[in-house]
């Protein structure tokens, strides 16, 4: 779904990062991974201000994986409490700039009160069109296409899948409406998807950048943008 800005230039209309680097950050400056995780939601509100501002319409932010839950009960605990008090406080931000935010991923097993914030904020979202947000929250490629298999699998009992198509599965994705990736950035130097919107991300531009997400900045953004373009243009 690339598009182009008001001077012309392709523009990736779907960019989804790959947060990583919380950890080193902290760990470099004696500071405890929590700290590193605190910074990186200050990334997070910079960096959304900025996609929505340059004209992206999806933005997916790799929160907090399945696999993720195999790090230590305080910094998950941590997290948790970070992401609630982000969808408590970034309410009326979201919405005056027009952005709609959606969860990605499985719920079972996050924390109710979590839900019951990120439920609220995405209601009083949900008519926004400038930007849609994304966060993957207890998100795993695999998983989803397990769970989309097993709806289908159920859909097809029903009688209800006349053929298994492209368009099928992505009808019983998370977000069925969620467009193609077009370009992923990772931050914190390594190359790997780590099981990333691996069915979305198919067509997708990769990126990775050796800056750590706490210091994460416009320059990054445009960084990823200018490879993003680098690249479909000499396709
Ligand atoms: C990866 O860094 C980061 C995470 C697993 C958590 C991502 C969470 C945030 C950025 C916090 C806030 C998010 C929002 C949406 C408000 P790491 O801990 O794996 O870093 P390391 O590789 O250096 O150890």
């Amino acid at each position: 779904m690339n598009c182009r800005n008001s001077s012309g230039n392709a523009m990736p209309g779907h960019i989804a990062i790959i947060m990583d680097g919380n950890g080193r950050w902290a760990q470099a400056r004696g500071l405890p991974r929590t700290a590193g995780h605190q910074a990186g939601a200050k990334a997070v509100r910079r960096i959304v201000e900025d996609c929505v501002k340059i004209g992206v319409s999806a933005l997916t932010l790799y929160t907090f994986s399945t696999e993720n839950w195999a790090r230590p009960l305080v910094e998950v605990e941590f997290i948790m409490r970070l992401l609630e008090d982000y969808a408590r406080q970034e309410l009326s931000e979201l919405h005056q700039e027009g952005i709609r935010l959606r969860l990605l991923g499985r719920r079972d097993g996050l924390p109710a009160s979590l839900l019951r914030a990120m439920d609220e904020t995405i209601a009083q979202t949900r008519n926004n069109t400038r930007m849609t947000l994304y966060l993957a929250l207890n998100y795993g490629g695999r998983t989803e296409l397990i769970d989309a298999t097993r709806a289908i699998i159920a859909a097809n009992e029903r009688g209800e899948i006349e053929s298994l198509d492209k368009a099928t599965i992505n009808r019983y994705l998370y977000a069925p409406d969620m467009p193609a990736v077009d370009l992923v950035i990772r931050t914190g130097g390594e190359y790997r998807l780590s099981n990333f919107l691996i069915w979305q991300s198919v067509n997708a531009v990769l990126c990775s950048l050796p800056v750590l997400w706490p210091d994460f900045t416009s320059d990054d953004l445009n960084e990823g943008i200018e490879l993003y373009r680098g690249q479909i243009t000499s396709q």
